[in-house]
């Protein structure tokens, strides 16, 4: 595996398989009493985040503590970013304290690809502008991969061959729409975007999946459907007539879902706009993957930073 992890191309086909069945064992740690391996014990990692998060700032740390890492976290709300600190001085003051990795989140897309040409240790995006969120991506991949059987040994050898997977929603704005839809398609799903043509991004060629504007045509033909949040903090036009209207074409309520295959799944990466490109009751439903989404995002960032900072005892 390549020292940082920028994209989702950073990943072959195996490294994504390798990072997948470290976390099938790692997520065993979850289930005992001690919920603790030595495995980064002396290491230190930094959690960088310049943008807003919930999930993935906290489960980054959860992660790096369940290895026994040590986690600074830094917020740029309160910090000398506010009297104009540079991203690089931010980030160099901070490697000073002893960084072996960045965990870093920010609103410029390629912030982390700089950052990693400043820095010694290794680089983890946690989400730049409307580019990559690689993390999401595999935690994703490793809730499909759960919820259908197809873990190491099980059907498929641990890839995601021949399932369908539908995005829907506001793709332009989304950096996880662009990560799954690498990572998904290396693993071997065939995946369909739905959105309004506004929210597309203009340039799609290059990316490996078929595009699409009428979600009742697709759910029937979708083993997963994963809804995106209309990220209006990012929009400075109108997209969408109102979100009414948004809501009556794409979201996903109770009628659409009835669409979809008995043994379809619905996920959704979180934070949700409940009642816009989901109703309640579907991110309730059984069907929802939302919170072993979360779960997961444990397992998968712990093998992530195994795997990167080459722990000097095995998962075991
Ligand atoms: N899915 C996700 O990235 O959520 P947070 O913004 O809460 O980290």
């Amino acid at each position: 595996m390549n020292r940082h992890l920028i994209s989702a191309a950073d990943l072959s086909r195996e490294d994504a398989l390798l990072v997948l069945d470290t976390a099938d064992e790692l997520a065993q740690v979850a289930d005992r009493p001690i919920k603790k391996l030595p495995t980064l014990r002396g290491r230190t990692v930094v959690n960088l985040f310049f943008e807003d998060s919930t999930r993935t700032r906290i489960s980054f740390e959860a992660a790096a503590k369940r290895l026994s890492a040590d986690v600074i976290n830094f917020s740029a709300k309160g910090s000398s970013v506010g009297k104009g600190e540079s991203l690089k001085d931010t980030a160099l003051t901070l490697e000073a304290m002893g960084a072996d990795a960045v965990v870093v989140r920010h609103s410029a897309a390629g912030a982390p690809h700089r950052l990693a040409g400043w820095l010694h240790g290794s680089v983890i995006n946690a989400g730049d502008g409307a580019h990559e969120h690689p993390t999401q991506a595999l935690l994703d991949a490793f809730t499909i991969r759960r919820r259908f059987g197809r873990g190491p040994g099980q059907a498929g050898g641990g890839t995601l061959d021949g399932l369908r997977v539908t995005i829907v929603g506001d793709i332009l704005h989304s950096r996880v729409a662009r990560s799954n839809v690498l990572l998904l398609h290396s693993l071997g799903a065939e995946v369909t975007l739905v959105a309004p043509p506004t929210l597309l991004p203009v340039a799609l060629e290059g990316w490996p999946c078929v595009v699409g504007y009428d979600l009742d045509a697709a759910l029937p033909k979708s083993d997963v459907v994963m809804m995106l949040r209309v990220q209006t903090e990012r929009m400075s036009a109108a997209f969408f007539p109102s979100v009414r209207e948004y809501s009556r074409r794409y979201g996903l309520d109770s009628a659409r879902l009835a669409l979809l295959p008995e043994h379809s799944i619905v996920m959704h990466p979180g934070p949700m706009n409940r009642g816009v490109e989901i109703a309640a009751d579907v991110a309730d439903s059984a069907r929802s993957t939302v919170t072993e989404q979360v779960a997961n995002g444990v397992s998968v960032r712990m093998a992530v930073l195994y795997l990167l900072l080459g722990g000097s005892e095995a998962a075991q």
